[in-house]
This record gives C-alpha cells, sequence and structure tokens, in this order.
C-alpha cells in the first residue's frame, strides 16, 4: 500500500502544536497570524537577554499564516510523499521565531543549518537570530561551511558559528544566561562520508540532558532518528526513553513512526511548555 501506515501519534503531535498556541489546530491556522503575534508580543522577552541582544530588532514578527505548506507536508507524509526532515522542518516553523538562538547538534552537510537560520533571519528588515552548528568530524563542518559559502552572503554567514565538538558538551559554548529556542538532532552518520562515524547512545542522551538545560520554555528538542544502521534501534529507545521521562506538566513528547516501514526515520519532538 502506497500510504505509509504509521503509529498514529498524529492527532497527538497536532494537539501539541495547538496547545502550545493554545488553540485548535486545523480550524484555527487562518487566524494565526493575530493571535501569535499577540502571544508572542506578550513573552517575557527580557528573561533571555541573550536572545534579544543577539537580535537587531524585535524577534516578534508576524508570520504568513496560514503557513504555506503545513497541512500539504503532513498529508503527503501520511500518504508517503514527503519524508520525515520536511516534516521537522514545517514542526520548526511553528516554533522559531525571528531573532532566535537555535542549536543544529548534528550539522553534517549543512542542509538543517541552513533551513534553520532561514527561520531565524528576516530578509525584509535583516532581523536575525543565530545558529549554533556542530559535528564531531571536521569533514562535516567542512561540508556545512561550504554549503553556507555557496548560499550565504558573508553578513548572513556570521550568524552561523561551527563548532567541531560532540553535541554533548554543547552547554560549553550556549552563552550563560541564554536560551535555545531549538535544538535538532539529525542522528546518524554523514550522508555521503564516512559511515562508521555515527551518533552514540551514550553521547546523545548526554546531548539530550544538555539540551534540556538550556532550552528556553516554548522551546523544542526535534531529532529525527535512523534505525537502520548498526545500533539505531538502540539509540532510538534511548531517545524514548529520554522522552518518556519528562515530565508531562512540563513538557509535551510524541514520536511519528512508519508501522510498514520498519527503517523508515523516527521523528521525535520534546516541547518545553510555555510557563
Ligand atoms: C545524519 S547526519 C546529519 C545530517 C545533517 N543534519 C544535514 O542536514 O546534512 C549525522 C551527523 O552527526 C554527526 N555526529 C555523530 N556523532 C556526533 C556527536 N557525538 N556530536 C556531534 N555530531 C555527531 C556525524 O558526524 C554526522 O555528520
Amino acid at each position: 500500500m502506497a500510504a505509509g501506515l504509521f503509529r498514529a501519534e498524529m492527532s497527538m503531535l497536532s494537539s501539541t502544536l495547538a496547545r502550545s498556541f493554545s488553540i485548535p489546530f486545523r480550524k484555527t491556522l487562518s487566524s494565526f497570524d493575530s493571535r501569535i503575534a499577540t502571544q508572542r508580543n506578550s513573552l517575557p522577552r527580557t528573561r533571555h537577554s541573550r536572545v534579544a541582544s543577539l537580535s537587531s530588532s524585535s524577534p516578534s514578527h508576524p508570520r504568513n499564516f496560514p503557513l504555506p505548506g503545513i497541512e500539504d507536508v503532513f498529508v503527503g507524509y501520511l500518504f508517503g510523499r514527503k519524508k520525515a526532515t520536511e516534516v521537522a522542518h514545517v514542526v520548526w516553523e511553528q516554533v522559531i521565531q525571528k531573532g532566535d538562538m537555535v542549536i543544529d547538534a548534528t550539522c553534517g552537510n549543512g542542509n538543517d543549518t541552513l533551513a534553520m537560520l532561514k527561520m531565524v533571519t528576516d530578509d525584509s528588515d535583516g532581523c536575525g537570530g543565530c545558529v549554533y552548528a556542530m559535528d564531531i568530524q571536521k569533514d562535516a563542518i567542512e561540508s556545512t561551511s561550504c554549503l553556507l559559502d555557496q548560499t550565504l552572503g558573508s553578513e548572513e554567514k556570521e550568524r552561523v558559528k561551527l563548532f567541531n565538538m560532540c553535541h554533548s558538551k554543547m552547554e560549553e559554548i550556549v552563552p550563560e544566561n541564554s536560551s535555545v529556542r531549538m535544538v535538532a538532532f539529525n542522528l546518524g552518520y554523514l550522508p555521503g562520508g564516512n559511515k562508521s562515524i555515527i551518533t552514540a547512545s551514550n553521547t546523545t542522551v548526554l546531548a539530550l540532558k544538555a539540551a534540556e538545560s538550556v532550552l528556553m520554555p516554548g522551546g523544542l528538542i526535534s531529532l529525527v532518528v535512523y534505525i537502520g544502521h548498526p545500533g539505531g534501534r538502540e539509540e532510538l529507545e534511548v531517545v524514548e526513553a529520554f522522552g518518556s521521562s519528562l515530565p508531562v506538566s512540563d513538557w509535551v513528547c510524541c514520536k511519528l513512526q512508519m508501522l510498514n516501514r520498519p527503517l523508515a526515520p523516527v521523528l521525535v519532538f520534546m516541547f518545553k511548555r510555555e510557563k
């Protein structure tokens, strides 16, 4: 059957997104704009002074709602026409605001880094946040740098800081008293690179703990977990155990998984509720 059957946490995800904005998901997309703008303008941004200091202007720019493509992507995913990474990107768009600081914990070839940068910057007035992108492989850092050089002007590229390091140490590079809107992981090995260098359960769980500690309320830990390689399933179990352990009063955690494609990547989202 062409349509991938998947463990149906779609309604869970919809309600996660809806709850994050305190509104019903589907029918209110068209009224998102004004409500989100109001909610976001009332956020206690001063608690996150570093984010403000990184921005050249207010991060609360109204979005172009209804979000172009969000339903297409979700429905496309249901019917096997859209990839897990595309779903991850539309979920990120729900959470990330212009001017935010976000972390790409596994930058690899830089595709996710680039997508995040577009979400934190605003073409219209140059307002921008920043992306801290890290990878344990020097080759990956070079690959990401190369993609950014090809795609961005020098000013935009300055908004990305690249770190050749293990993501378990991400707290060391996040400035004190700062908050991070999103930490994204795309686990596994570098496409086109050395397949023996893969993310590992022990460092992934340390990185998740670090992500939990730097994440601001209203932030997201996003994971795309590949399970086709040795150790991939164990890593998924570690991720699931971590998400399951987070208190429901503060976190909404869910996953999307194909049932009849056992090697398909699994999406996991851990949303830290607004206080
Ligand atoms: C699936 S790839 C990421 C793809 C990337 N997000 C992109 O858009 O191209 C996974 C990456 O995780 C990196 N990695 C593995 N272990 C890591 C660790 N402990 N800390 C940081 N990165 C790690 C690998 O080197 C690899 O580049």
